[in-house]
């Protein structure tokens, strides 16, 4: 039997929280163990910018999970406005196509030449009956490798997909791209509206290159003790 040993995939905390002041109790209790932390829509839109810099600022690498789909002037520009932002990561739909893509590619080598632009593929919230809903007849798998191929060939460096994607997805791009994916239950926990998901061990073993984990920390009882739990999860 083959056995693959996968390195133990970062974790990105996506803090999605009511309150500032919930974000910055969980920062402080989850101290240097993240290495990552996630601002998504919710948080980006109360706290703006400042809380970018001042997680940033903390020590810590910030993934602004801001979804960026639009025409591609628009995505272009929007990208310029957050030039000034210590951004390690910043999310653009892949469904923006292939023009959108390429002038969101160049406008990153540009002006945010840290920053890695992932392109995300069918959310991990989607099954193949919401898919089949919106007019999208292929199977799951058949569309994220579609949108994942036209954002690799427009020299986006990383996905974000679901972890049930990722052996299929390493064979079929190019092996420098970052594999980014949420849909990460740990066992036992609420599942919500994620659908297709994995628990971190799988996932780490299906090969992801960072985990993006919310409400199975956020919600615990003792988030910190969840991360812990999930790191010791991954090592054992
Ligand atoms: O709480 P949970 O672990 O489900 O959080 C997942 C996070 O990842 C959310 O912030 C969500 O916006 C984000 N995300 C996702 N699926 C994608 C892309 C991003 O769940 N395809």
């Amino acid at each position: 039997m083959l056995n693959v040993t996968h390195k133990t995939p970062e974790i990105i905390l996506a803090l999605d929280v009511d309150k500032r002041e919930q974000a910055e109790k969980i920062l402080q209790a989850t101290g240097n163990k993240l290495k990552w932390v996630k601002v998504g829509l919710q948080s980006y839109l109360r706290d703006g910018p400042d809380l970018v810099r001042t997680i940033a600022d903390s020590g810590k690498k910030v993934f602004l999970d801001l979804k960026l789909h639009d025409i591609p002037n628009t995505m272009a520009k929007a990208m310029e406005s957050l030039s000034t932002l210590p951004i390690g990561m910043l999310t653009l739909h892949a469904h923006a196509g292939e023009e959108a893509l390429k002038r969101c590619a160049q406008t990153g080598k540009d002006i945010l030449p840290e920053t890695l632009l992932l392109a995300v593929t069918v959310l991990t919230s989607m099954d193949q009956n919401a898919l089949s809903s919106i007019g999208v007849k292929s199977p799951v798998i058949e569309q994220v490798e579609r949108l994942a191929r036209v954002a690799t060939q427009s020299e986006i460096g990383g996905i974000v997909c679901s972890p049930h994607e990722l052996v299929h997805l390493r064979a079929c791009l190019p092996c420098k791209t970052k594999m980014v994916t949420p849909g990460i239950r740990p066992a036992g926990s609420a599942v919500g509206d994620q659908k297709r998901i994995m628990t971190p061990t799988q996932a780490k073993q299906a090969g992801a290159d960072y985990l993006v984990i919310g409400r199975p920390i956020l919600a615990a009882e003792n988030p910190s003790g969840a991360l812990d739990a999930i790191l010791e999860e991954m090592q054992s």
